[in-house]
């Protein structure tokens, strides 16, 4: 059910989606009050928008390929999120970057979960990135999307050791475990009017009693 206090969030997803699940999770337990209000996928197909349908969410396939421009595509994604009334976009696996056009149309309101501790590791294959490179401790960053890749304000962190033995896919599974409990906190935050921006720096505020 929506009402007028309803916090919507528009998802965009491009693969798996269990980022969408753990946010799905926390709704229906009682731990985010928030509702998705609709997620978009650039590719069809995909295991993200059968679990829209498993738990009756609202879902989009978007094809790129079926728009002559970049800019097009994501006018249309702006349409359906306003349609929608979107309070916050998360990216959740989205495979493509965003254009300045859709930054400046949800200006600080797009968060995006990396697995890695920004600045350390931007980009693609971050785990194996932070694997090659050596480094003992990583994590994930949940942080605002600005124009560039993964450099937008952070807005949290949780890190996770390099253990002996650690391949890409066992660091990658631990990190993914933190993700799903770090990703859905820091949209209830900013539901609670908890996070705000002091030039680049995202300050979290204590909770108030009410
Ligand atoms: C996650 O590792 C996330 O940090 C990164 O893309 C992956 C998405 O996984 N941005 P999933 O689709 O949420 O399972």
């Amino acid at each position: 059910m929506q009402n007028n206090s309803t916090f919507n969030i528009g998802v965009l997803v491009s693969g798996r989606g269990t980022n969408l699940q753990a946010i799905i999770n926390a709704i229906e337990r009682g731990s985010l009050d928030a509702h998705v209000a609709l997620v978009i996928s650039n590719k069809e197909n995909i295991h993200a928008l059968e679990r829209c349908r498993k738990h009756g969410i609202d879902n989009l396939f978007l094809d790129p390929k079926n728009f002559n421009s970049k800019e097009t595509f994501e006018s249309a994604i702006i349409e359906k999120f306003n349609e929608k009334l979107v309070n916050l976009v998360c990216l959740a696996g989205y495979m493509r970057i965003l254009s300045k056009k859709f930054i400046g149309a949800f200006r600080g309101k797009i968060i995006n979960i990396h697995p890695s501790l920004l600045p350390a590791f931007p980009g693609l294959s971050a785990q194996k990135q932070a694997l090659d490179y050596g480094v003992k401790l990583t994590g994930c960053t949940v942080h605002f999307v600005d124009e560039g890749v993964d450099s937008g304000a952070v807005i949290a962190q949780t890190a996770v050791p390099v253990l002996e033995g650690d391949n890409e896919e066992t660091l990658s599974q631990r990190i993914l475990e933190q993700e799903h409990i770090l990703y859905p906190q820091v949209i209830q935050w900013i539901i609670q009017n908890r996070v705000s921006l002091l030039g680049r720096n995202a300050i979290i505020s204590p909770e108030r009693n009410s």
